[in-house]
């Protein structure tokens, strides 16, 4: 579904991705793992069109994706959850969510009503402001807003970053119910362990490099990735 060729990323002379290749198949959830600036963000920044790679090739859906502008690539059904969540503080919750089908037009209710049916907390608390909402519920919104776009592929950076256990379970819960309804999912943690354990394969980056890739069981039980991420 997602196919990177040899990709390079810089930022002026510094080179963050050095030649990753990496594919994520329809119907998986895939984990990239990585130290802090191994270059994480930076990949799914590159594969939403934000940033531009100045080599290698990006294919989405047997489409090359590496020139299009960032809206073209949502309406291919290709979303990004950032890191940090950037909702709109002053929009309600409701206008928050409903941001996230400003490309579509079509059954908004409907796709309104099953972001509430996954995230019941966000229907109670849908005309306050989104600043009023605690970490973990604006996380919530921020993947709800991302669903409202009905995504094919969803690029999630850190969703579970800052949160408390329960909340970082709720995430974990709902990034597997999502992927069962049919959402293929690109997941950047630290948690490197929940997200070995709720991923079909990983990949682990290195100072920009993949180093490291395999079935996640296989992940876990390595020796190496043990010593290095998984504590
Ligand atoms: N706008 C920028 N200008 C220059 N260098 C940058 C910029 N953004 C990121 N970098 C550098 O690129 C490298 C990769 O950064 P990136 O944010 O992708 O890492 P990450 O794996 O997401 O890290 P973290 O876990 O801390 O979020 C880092 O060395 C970082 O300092
Ligand atoms: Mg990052």
């Amino acid at each position: 579904m997602l196919k990177l060729s040899k990709v390079n990323v810089h930022y002026s002379e510094i080179e963050a991705l050095k030649s990753i290749s990496l594919e994520v198949n329809q119907g998986e959830i895939v984990s990239l793992i990585g130290a802090n600036g191994a270059g994480k963000s930076t990949t799914l920044m590159t594969i939403s069109g934000i940033i531009k790679p100045t080599k290698g090739q990006i294919e989405f859906e047997g489409k090359t994706i590496d020139s299009l502008s960032p809206e073209s690539i949502v309406k291919m059904g290709l979303l990004h959850v950032p890191e940090g969540r950037r909702i709109f503080p002053r929009l309600s919750v409701k206008e928050n969510l409903l941001l996230g089908a400003y490309l579509r037009r079509d059954h908004i209710e409907d796709e309104l009503d099953r972001v509430y049916g996954i995230f019941p907390i966000l229907k109670e608390r849908s005309n306050q402001s989104g600043v009023t909402l605690s970490g973990g519920e604006q996380q919530m919104l921020a993947i709800g807003r991302a669903l409202m776009g009905k995504p094919k592929l969803l690029l999630l950076d850190e969703p579970s970053l800052g949160l408390a256990p329960i909340f970082v379970k709720k995430i974990f819960e709902v990034i597997q119910e999502i992927n069962k309804e049919g959402v293929t999912v690109l997941l950047v943690e630290q948690n490197a362990h929940l997200a070995l354990q709720v991923s079909h394969r990983g990949y682990i980056l290195e100072t920009g490099r993949v180093v490291h890739h395999d079935e996640s069981q296989r992940l876990i039980s390595n020796e190496k990735v043990k010593e290095a991420y998984l504590g």
